[in-house]
């Protein structure tokens, strides 16, 4: 009985999923040239094209699973090669380290020629222009607005989907509330709780600093589209607060607790981890050796332990030496030196390697998604934060109480130590992660089960204009009240200048009196 009903809803299920969006085309762009920003949006091309859409990518790293008949995937890889990407990031560190001002202006403008380039790219200039392509739906990765062009090529509705939290100028675009107290924006590096002086810098950068460079950046963006998609498209700032719903990677138990408005989803909580799969035997056969436990060390893909300063590198390996467990170091050169419980490999499989029983901690630079894979494998992290929102994001980790901060810059060997030993010692970091991953993962449905969602959603829809934020059509004094508390100044003074006039009056009055009466008085 209780399996037939199961098989019945199943059937019912089965019924909803094929009645609830007809198979459409849909087009994927993400152009910026990293793994972690790409890794985001795969189980979302995969689970659409499974369900019988077509969709299209263009993409710097493509899936490449032949199963996947419904994915065409344009791959421009051929960026990675071309583009001195490893002398962008030493010279990004040293700009990000004096200001972050010039380090966003300079991260967006080396992320608009890049899509420049890409849009230059033989398949998708040959894509912009065939007449008889047609798409349903544009995805897109909304850090830039240029990909967003293809909304008006395609006359299409379209949905932005971020691999990290939206800052305050994104959600800005979208109608959604921001607040530079409450929420400060991810690329300043603030915590919990902002002191007086960080919230004045908070507010002058997000009311101030901020819209004065996307002003310059929406120009340098606009020259691009009208470059590949002609004239007419429309200015890019109308076509960002035109899409219909936002996908941003967060989640409310790790990132800011904020008002969110309906067309804003969350789909954090790791939805881009792998399912399990065996380590390589050599590698296995260490990490169960290490019956000590090991630390897995690993910088990320744009950030990479060979820029560490030569003495750092010396200073790190001689702590690991001292250390009585196994060390597992991310590293793309050769070391001649290391101590023997070192492990250096170009590349691991890192989730796996976070998933094995022995691991003690996690020395990272604070990448959201390997922060992301390490707590849904409840393991503790010490950061080393670089650029852009590891900060941020380090400070995030601090205040849960999820592991430690460092400063790479002042790093010397005895914290070193002290800080691995403490955070490898005390129970409590685990505790907190393993607490706070369980309250994460505690939700209806996955992140890209949601994504799926709302997208057919949109499609089934056509857009979603009826979710459009109120904010996006009011002028900011409205928002902020200010014509309100105009107003309302302006009745108080009046109200309280004719009291005055009236008091001064009747006073006026009263002594005139005062001296009338002796007067009368004599006259009578
Ligand atoms: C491809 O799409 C068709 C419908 O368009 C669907 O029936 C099929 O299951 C899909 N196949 C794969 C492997 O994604
Ligand atoms: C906004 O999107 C709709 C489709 O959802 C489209 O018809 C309209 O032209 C777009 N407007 C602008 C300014 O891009």
């Amino acid at each position: 009985m209780h399996s037939q009903t199961c098989k019945m809803f199943a059937f019912l299920k089965l019924c909803l999923v094929i009645s609830g969006a007809n198979a459409a085309n849909i087009l994927g762009v993400v152009l910026t040239p990293s793994y972690s920003h790409q890794i985001v949006f795969k189980p979302l091309w995969r689970e659409l094209s499974l369900r019988g859409h077509q969709v299209t990518t263009i993409t710097t790293h493509p899936i490449k699973d032949p199963k996947l008949v419904n994915l065409t995937e344009i791959d421009l890889s051929f960026f990675l090669r071309d583009s001195d990407s490893e002398q962008f990031i030493k010279k990004h560190i040293e700009v990000s380290h004096t200001n972050f001002v010039d380090a966003l202006r300079d991260l967006y403008n080396t992320m608009s020629r890049a899509a420049d380039h890409m849009l230059d790219y033989g398949p998708v200039k040959e894509l912009i222009n065939d007449q008889n392509a047609h798409f349903d739906l544009l995805i897109v990765e909304y850090l830039l607005h240029i990909p967003l062009a293809f909304a008006h090529r395609f006359n299409c509705p379209s949905i932005g989907m971020l691999s990290v939290d939206g800052t305050n100028s994104i959600y800005k675009k979208v109608g959604n509330p921001t607040h530079s107290s409450l929420y400060p924006d991810s690329f300043l590096p603030y915590g919990n709780k902002l002191s007086l002086s960080e919230r004045v810098i908070s507010f002058v950068y997000n009311f101030v600093l901020e819209p004065y460079i996307e002003n310059e950046l929406t120009e340098i963006q606009q020259k691009i589209v009208t470059k590949h998609f002609g004239g007419d498209c429309p200015p890019i700032q109308d076509l960002a607060s035109n899409i219909s719903m936002l996908f941003v990677d967060s989640d409310p138990i790790f990132h800011h607790n904020r008002p969110l408005v309906p067309a804003v989803v969350q789909i954090g909580g790791g939805s881009h981890r792998s399912s399990p799969k065996p380590l390589p035997k050599d590698l296995q056969l260490v990490l169960d050796k290490a019956t000590n436990g090991f630390i897995y060390f690993s910088l990320g893909s744009n950030m990479r332990s060979e820029f560490l300063p030569a003495n750092t590198v010396d200073m790190i390996l001689e702590v690991f030496g001292e250390l009585p467990y196994t060390v597992l170091w991310k590293f793309g050169e050769e070391i001649s030196n290391k101590p023997s419980n070192v492990i250096i490999s170009k590349w691991l499989p890192q989730q796996d390697v976070l998933r094995h029983p022995n691991i003690k901690l996690f020395i990272t630079q604070g990448g959201l998604q390997s922060m992301d894979e390490a707590i849904y494998s409840y393991v503790p992290m010490i950061g080393i934060p670089f650029f852009g929102d590891q900060s941020y994001n380090v400070k995030k980790l601090v205040n849960k109480g999820l592991g430690l901060e460092l400063n790479y810059r002042t790093l010397e060997r005895k914290q070193f130590k002290e800080t691995i030993l403490e955070v490898i010692n005390n129970p409590s970091y685990r505790n907190t992660i393993k607490k706070l991953a369980e309250l994460a993962q505690d939700q209806p449905m996955s992140g890209t089960e949601k994504a799926v969602w709302w997208t057919e959603y949109v499609l089934r829809h056509k857009g979603a204009k009826h979710l459009r934020s109120p904010l996006l059509d009011i002028p900011w004094y409205q928002y902020l009240l200010i014509d309100v508390i105009g107003v309302l100044l302006l009745s108080l003074s009046v109200t309280l200048f004719l009291i005055m006039f009236a008091i001064r009056t009747l006073v006026r009055l009263a002594k005139r009196k005062l001296f009338v009466i002796p007067e009368e008085k004599k006259s009578s």
